[in-house]
């Protein structure tokens, strides 16, 4: 953290305390937070010295100027400190007070921002002060919400919003002790205008009311990166008292139909790790910029519009969002570096949730999908960062965010499942979700928790730090294979070839999944020849076919086959869907590409449409165009 605080140490007395921003920005030598006072490399917050208990939300949502007006009010723990400090970023701080029903105002500075970290907002307070209440505005630069104009809706006709917390993004819509670590329960009021529905993760309502003001409660303690809010003309559907989806009133029926097993996961959940802690589960289809395939929000997975393939194809990722109910959400990553804890549990978890759903050769296929997207990024990875325990100081922890957290995690368990065998596996991760129940772990921890209740127990050994402490993948990696994928790729070889593979039966793209025909795709050589892949558009229609993972995965052969009859297609795509998962490589092989004008296309692409892709995508873009 050195560089990035790079201070002089100064006493954090009332004379570098103001409460008139224009006096801020005045002031050249800024306060800097102690090194001691850190516990967590992305967060600025004294949060073991005082930390926030409940939090208390006021928020008025603005859609003429794109801004909440918020009230933060933090019920903390203080162990007798009179500097409390929060994190923010690219907020407007308009005053702080202290006390709970009768408020005085306080002095406080926001400290020298951080492009990754944001700022340390400062509050003076007497050492027993327990009650804290920040009144705020977003900015513009609020890089968590996205704020988007009708255009970008399925309806056409209002505008929507929603956040993105995590990794660490929560500040910059609220002040806020921002650390994974940390947990706290919450409430809020939301004001809204009254054609819109806002929903959070946590209790929600299910149509609008005539006040236009909704009462939210997550009761369950949390890490902060979980607090969430959309809103938009939304509407519900529910499949039974507990779990329904909701989405635009264009989407409902679509969204019904493609998440139906949605409550038989829940039940394949509960069997497999013990009981859903979080009383709902509903699904939110936001609109085609959020940046991920899902975020596991609790109380309310936000999900991406290409999930709804209309063949039910996507859903693994519904599965994996539920399964962050138990791995992340209960049990949570201590710090950013301990990310594959959440994610490659999720994986695993996921994996297991298709397998009670589906069968086992549905999650073979899946698994070896997945393997194949792992050991691509391991080509192109720098060592360090193919380690399961991260080190990320210095550094954002998006850039953790890779395959190895997820795929290198999961095959990690997956070894260990069949080293002990799936009984003795499944005793352990349903303790390990009951003893840690909303708690924090860190991959030390979890080390000495395998060793003593699994390993030791059956007398095994096992190379665990390999694992997790070094870099590439442990040769004992279990290896999964499917036969129905071996098949596509022996067609696709067919192909290659000359043969023709469209005869006796006519082939379909139909008659194999989504999976399969990514395998198919994949299996052609790079650079491909244009005429075939011409042929390809014309039996299946690859470029047109409105299956996202299909046709992103198609727009990148093509570029990379000067192939360039998916331009219209492709444009369309890159025009609507923010998600980063596909941006990503397309807009990469566009600026590899040895054809200059491929940059030049994508550059020209990115200006028209940036404003389309929330600001995790388009950070991600900018970077691709400018440093290729
Ligand atoms: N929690 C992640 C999304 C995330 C990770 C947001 C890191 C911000 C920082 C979510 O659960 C996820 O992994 N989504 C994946 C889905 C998946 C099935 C791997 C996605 O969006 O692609
Ligand atoms: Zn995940």
């Amino acid at each position: 953290m050195k560089n990035i605080l790079g201070f002089i140490l100064l006493t954090l007395t009332g004379l570098f305390f103001t409460n008139c921003q224009e006096e801020q920005k005045n002031e050249v030598h800024y306060p800097v937070v102690k090194e001691e006072d850190r516990k967590d490399d992305h967060s600025y917050s004294n949060f073991h010295k005082v930390y926030t208990k409940h939090l208390k939300l006021e928020l008025d949502v603005n859609f003429d100027n794109n801004s909440i007006y918020g009230v933060a009010r933090h019920e903390m723990v203080n162990k007798g400190v009179d500097t409390i400090i929060f994190d923010v970023k690219n907020l407007e701080i308009q005053k702080v007070t202290l006390g709970k029903n009768k408020e005085k105002s306080t002095d406080f500075i926001v400290g020298e921002y951080d492009s990754i970290l944001g700022s340390p907002l400062m509050v003076k307070a007497s050492k027993n002060e327990t009650h804290v209440n920040i009144y705020y505005k977003t900015t513009e630069k609020s890089e968590a919400i996205d704020w988007l104009n009708p255009e970008q809706t399925s309806g056409k006709k209002l505008p929507f919003m929603f956040t993105q917390g995590q990794a660490i993004l929560t500040r910059s819509w609220i002040p806020i002790q921002d650390s994974p670590s940390l947990r706290i329960t919450y409430s809020a009021d939301v004001k809204v205008p009254k054609e819109f529905l806002p929903i959070m993760s946590a209790t929600n309502p299910t149509e609008k009311n005539r006040e236009s003001t909704y009462h939210f409660e997550m009761k369950q303690a949390i890490p902060c990166y979980l607090i969430a809010l959309a809103v938009g003309d939304l509407e519900y559907h529910a499949y039974s008292d507990t779990t329904g989806v909701y989405a635009e009133k264009e989407l409902i029926k679509e969204a019904t139909y493609e998440f139906e097993d949605l409550p038989k996961m829940i039940s394949a959940a509960e069997k497999l790790y013990g009981k859903y802690q979080w009383e709902k589960y509903d699904v939110v289809i936001l609109p085609y910029s959020f940046p991920f395939g899902g975020m596991e929000n609790p109380r309310l997975t936000f999900a991406n519009p290409t999930l709804i393939a209309g063949d039910r194809s996507l859903v693994s990722v519904i599965a994996h969002e539920l399964a962050h109910s138990w791995s992340g959400n209960l049990v949570t990553n201590r710090s950013w570096d301990d990310f594959w804890l959440n994610e490659g549990f999720t994986v695993y978890f996921e994996n297991r949730i298709m397998e009670e759903l589906y069968g086992k050769e549905v999650a073979d296929i899946l698994t070896q999908i997945e393997f194949q997207e792992l050991q691509k990024t391991l080509e192109t990875i720098d060592q360090e960062d193919s380690k399961l325990k991260l080190n990320l100081i210095n550094r954002n922890p998006d850039d953790g965010m890779t395959d190895v957290a997820y795929i290198k995690g999961a095959s990690f368990l997956r070894t260990l499942e069949q080293k002990v065998g799936r009984p003795n596996m499944d005793d352990f991760l349903r303790n390990y979700f009951r003893e840690h129940a909303f708690k924090t772990i860190s991959t030390e921890e979890f080390e000495a928790y395998l060793t003593k209740k699994l390993l030791k127990p059956n007398g095994l050994k096992f190379n665990t730090k390999e694992w997790l402490y070094s870099p590439g993948l442990p040769k004992n990696c279990v290896i999964v294979q499917s036969e129905r994928l071996q098949k596509m790729e022996n067609l696709a070889d067919k192909f290659v070839s000359g043969k023709n593979i469209f005869r006796k039966p006519i082939l379909k793209r139909q008659d194999y999944t989504t999976q399969e025909w990514l395998t198919f795709i994949r299996r052609l050589p790079v650079p491909m020849d244009a005429k075939k892949m011409k042929v390809l558009d014309e039996k299946l229609n690859f470029k047109g076919c409105g299956n996202s993972e299909i046709m992103a995965e198609w727009y990148v052969l093509a570029i990379n086959s000067t192939y360039i009859d998916v331009r219209p297609d492709m444009q369309k795509f890159l025009k609507k869907v923010g998600r980063r998962k596909y941006l990503m490589p397309i807009y990469n092989a566009l600026a590899k590409s040895p054809n200059t004008y491929d940059m030049v296309w994508a550059r020209t692409i990115f200006e028209k449409y940036q404003s389309n892709y929330h600001s995790i995508s388009r950070n991600t873009i900018a970077e691709i165009l400018t440093t290729k």
